[in-house]
Order: structure tokens, then C-alpha cells, then sequence
């Protein structure tokens, strides 16, 4: 079975344990959905960093309202 990023669940940061669906609740709940905001509830990106550019990823999917997918 592959990896997909956008899979529910699916952890995206490994550091400290974020997964998609912490990001998405965030971003749905937040007046100002962005990276920082998941920084500063959760720490992504404070050691590697290496989750960054897919939360960024994630983030553009998320405000152009293709992710997470419509069922
Ligand atoms: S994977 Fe997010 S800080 Fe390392």
C-alpha cells in the first residue's frame, strides 16, 4: 500500500506526532489557516523541518478546497 499524504490519519509530522487530520481540525477551526498556526499548536517544523513543505502542500489543497476530497 503507498503513502498518501492526503489519506485521513496519516501522519505528517513525524517530530511530534501531527497527522493531517490535527492540520485540517486546525485549519477549519482557525480564522487564519496557515503553517505558523500548526507550528505554534504543535511544534511541525521546530526540529527537521522536513514536514514543512508538505503542510505548505497541504495548506494550497486546503484553500483552494480540494483536500481534503469531497466523497
Ligand atoms: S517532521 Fe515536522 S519537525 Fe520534523
Amino acid at each position: 500500500m503507498d503513502w498518501d499524504y492526503r489519506k485521513p490519519g496519516t501522519r505528517i509530522c513525524v517530530c511530534f506526532d501531527v497527522s493531517n487530520d490535527d492540520a485540517l481540525e486546525a485549519w477549519r477551526i482557525g480564522d487564519d489557516p496557515s503553517v505558523e498556526q500548526l507550528t505554534r499548536l504543535f511544534h511541525c517544523g521546530r526540529r527537521c523541518s522536513l514536514c514543512i513543505p508538505l503542510l505548505d502542500t497541504l495548506l494550497s489543497e486546503f484553500k483552494a478546497g480540494c483536500w481534503p476530497a469531497k466523497e
